[in-house]
C-alpha cells in the first residue's frame, strides 16, 4: 500500500485524505488489480438469442466494455462481417486493441458517448443489421476502485466514465446547489431522503469539501433517519446511482442515441438494450414500444385517421431478466433486463 501512495500525486493524496468520521473505516484504497479484472457480460446468451447475429452481418456495440458481448457477436458475424465498438472509457479502448486482434469479422472503434458515435456513423452513411446496448458501469469500472463509483471503498469521488471529461462527482458536489442536487438524487436516485440528503451536503461542503466515497456515505448517513440506514440494501446505493448518472449525463445520452440507433438499422434489422435500472428501462420499453404501435386515433372514432402503420415488431413482449443460475454466479447481474424489437420494412405490418 506505501508504495502506491508515494507514486500518488500530493492532490490525489489530499482526495483520499480521510475526514475524522471515516477514519478506521478506510478499507484497500487503491486496486489495481481491479483494472486487470474481467468483465462478465450479462445476458450474454439470451441478447445473442434475440441479436441473431449472421454472417456478413453488421453491428454496433454501443457499450463495448470489455468486449465479452462482442465476441460472441462478431463469432457469428464472421469474416465477412463488420462490428463497430463504442464507448467513452479509454479503458474499454485498451480492451478492444487485444479483442480487434483476434476478432473473427472486421473492427473499428469509436472513443466517444454513444450518442455522439451514433451520429458521426449516421453522418458516413453506416446501416447496420444489429445495434445493441449493456447499460451502465462495467465491472472494470466498478472495481477500479480510485475511480469512485463503489461505496464500498474509499476513493476520490471522481465517477466519470470518460476522465477527460470536466465534471467529476466531487465537482458536482461541490457545485450543485442544495435544490438543483436534490432534484438529481430524486429523479435519477428515486431517493426518498433526496431534499435531507442535498441539504446535509451543503452543509457540510461549506465546513470542509467533500472529497471521497466514504466521506459522502457518512452525510448520507447522518442524513437520513436510523430506520432507514437499516432497510434495503446499503443507504448509499441510491445517492450513488444518482451521482453516476448526473456526472456522466447518462439518460439524456440514452434518449439523444435510440432514436439514432433506430436510424441506422435496415429493414429486419433489431435494436436491444440491457438496463440495470427503471429509469433506463422505461425509456426502452417506451422506446421500443411506441416503435411496435401502430394507429394512435381515439379508440370512438370509427375509422383511423392518422395513418400510422408500426415499424418494429416486439422480440421481447416482456422484458427477460438473468435466470436464477446467472444471478447466482454472478450477483451483479439480478437487476438486468432485456428487451428488443425488429425493424420491420416500411409497409410491411405485421
Ligand atoms: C455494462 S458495461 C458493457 C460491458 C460489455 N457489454 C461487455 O460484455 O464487456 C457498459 C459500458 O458502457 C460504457 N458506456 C456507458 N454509457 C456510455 C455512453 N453514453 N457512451 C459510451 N459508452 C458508454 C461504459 O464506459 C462501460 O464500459
Amino acid at each position: 500500500m506505501s508504495t502506491i501512495l508515494l507514486e500518488m500525486t500530493r492532490s490525489r493524496r489530499r482526495a483520499l485524505r480521510r475526514s475524522p468520521r471515516t477514519r478506521g473505516r478506510r478499507t484497500a484504497e487503491l486496486d489495481l488489480d481491479g483494472a486487470q479484472r474481467r468483465h462478465r457480460p450479462v445476458l450474454a446468451s439470451e441478447l445473442v438469442d434475440v441479436l441473431d447475429p449472421k454472417a456478413g452481418q453488421t453491428a454496433v456495440d454501443c457499450t463495448f466494455g470489455d468486449g465479452g458481448h462482442a465476441r460472441l457477436v462478431a463469432e457469428r458475424l464472421g469474416a465477412a462481417g463488420a462490428l463497430v465498438a463504442v464507448d467513452r472509457d479509454p479503458l474499454a479502448e485498451e480492451r478492444f486493441a487485444a479483442f480487434a486482434a483476434g476478432a473473427a469479422c472486421s473492427t473499428r472503434f469509436i472513443r466517444a458517448g454513444f450518442a455522439e458515435a451514433l451520429e458521426l456513423l449516421s453522418s458516413e452513411g453506416l446501416r447496420a443489421n444489429i445495434a445493441y446496448f449493456d447499460l451502465g458501469m462495467s465491472s472494470m469500472q466498478v472495481d477500479t476502485r480510485e475511480r469512485g463509483f463503489s461505496y464500498s471503498y474509499d476513493a476520490p469521488l471522481d465517477m466519470r466514465m470518460d476522465p477527460g471529461q470536466e465534471l467529476s462527482a466531487r465537482e458536482l458536489l461541490a457545485d450543485w446547489d442544495e435544490r438543483r442536487l436534490a432534484r438529481a438524487l430524486r429523479d435519477f436516485g428515486e431517493e426518498r431522503h433526496a431534499a435531507a440528503i442535498a441539504r446535509a451536503i451543503v452543509r457540510r461542503r461549506t465546513q470542509e469539501p467533500i472529497e471521497t466515497t466514504l466521506e459522502l456515505v457518512d452525510v448520507i448517513n447522518a442524513a437520513i433517519p436510523a430506520p432507514a440506514r437499516f432497510a434495503g440494501g446499503h443507504p448509499a446505493r441510491r445517492v450513488f446511482q444518482a451521482l453516476r448518472i448526473a456526472v456522466n449525463d447518462e439518460l439524456d445520452q440514452l434518449d439523444r442515441a435510440l432514436p439514432l440507433a433506430w436510424k441506422s438499422l435496415r429493414a429486419e434489422g433489431v435494436l436491444a438494450g440491457i438496463a440495470f435500472h427503471s429509469l433506463e428501462d422505461r425509456r426502452l420499453k417506451r422506446f421500443l414500444g411506441d416503435r411496435a404501435r401502430g394507429c394512435i386515433c381515439p379508440p370512438e372514432l370509427p375509422f383511423c385517421v392518422c395513418g400510422r402503420e408500426p415499424e418494429a415488431t416486439l422480440i421481447t413482449r416482456r422484458a427477460i431478466a438473468p435466470s436464477a443460475e446467472e444471478i447466482a454466479r454472478n450477483p451483479r447481474a439480478s437487476s438486468a433486463r432485456l428487451r428488443a424489437a425488429r425493424k420491420l420494412a416500411s409497409g410491411q405490418v405485421r
